[in-house]
């Protein structure tokens, strides 16, 4: 029984605390993507030089997809998962040829691309389109976990699942892209995995059962595989 309220009350919170960041700019479907998948395994402020590069030196889905081996591991060279690299340029090439070029603007067409998984999908299908689905990272786990006060193993795929189902309640009507980076961003600088989170910064203070049950120590639950 989470309220739209307690969206909304996000949103308001982001609008006045989003860092500025590149790939914030616009909603240029092929930049948030390449965003999106450097920011997998590398934090924001190493991403960004390297964001930069990548768009002055690629600025087109097709420019990735014609992009020679050597540049393409040049311009990730220090990001490391290289395979993520060449999953982004295989993606490039298959939307070259099945999409004209053009990142689709649907959720499952979007997933069924190389090195695109659920997060991923529905990062660029929010931030790029507004279209209405849930982005579920790391960050967001945590966040809702401490919201909640649930206790379920984050690492579960169910748990997961779950999760994504409670973001959906409290998602409002419109920008579905900014809500879903606001809850990325409430974990990155305010809902923070360890020591002391911000909680008196947090827009969610009264309704955090983690906080007012002072469990944010405890959740989120990972059990280890
Ligand atoms: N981590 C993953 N996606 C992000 C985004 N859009 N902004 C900031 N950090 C992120």
């Amino acid at each position: 029984e989470l309220k739209k309220e307690i969206g909304e009350a996000l949103l308001f919170w982001y609008d006045h605390n989003a860092r500025i960041l590149p790939w914030r700019a616009d909603k240029n479907p092929y930049r948030i993507w390449v965003s999106e998948i450097m920011l997998q395994q590398t934090r924001v402020e190493a991403v960004k030089p390297y964001f930069d590069r990548f768009m002055e030196e690629l600025p087109e889905v097709k420019d990735l997809a014609e992009v020679d081996e050597e540049k393409l591991m040049k311009l990730w060279e220090g990001l490391g998962y290289y395979n993520r690299a060449r999953n982004l340029k295989a993606a490039a090439q298959t939307i070259v040829k099945e999409y004209d070029g053009k990142l689709p603007d649907d959720y499952d067409q979007l997933l069924s691309l190389k090195g695109i998984g659920m997060y991923t999908a529905g990062a660029i299908a929010s931030i790029a389109y507004d279209i209405r689905v849930p982005a579920v990272d790391g960050n967001v786990l945590r966040v809702m976990a401490r919201l909640l006060g649930d206790d379920s193993d984050i690492l579960k795929e169910k748990t997961k699942k779950e999760m994504a189902a409670r973001v959906m309640e409290i998602m409002p009507d419109q920008r579905a892209g900014d809500f879903n980076q606001a809850l990325i961003e409430l974990g990155a600088i305010v809902c923070v995995p360890n020591g002391e989170p911000k909680c008196s910064e947090c827009p969610w203070d009264t309704v955090c059962t983690a906080y007012r049950e002072d469990l944010t120590g405890r959740l989120p639950v990972k059990k280890p595989k």
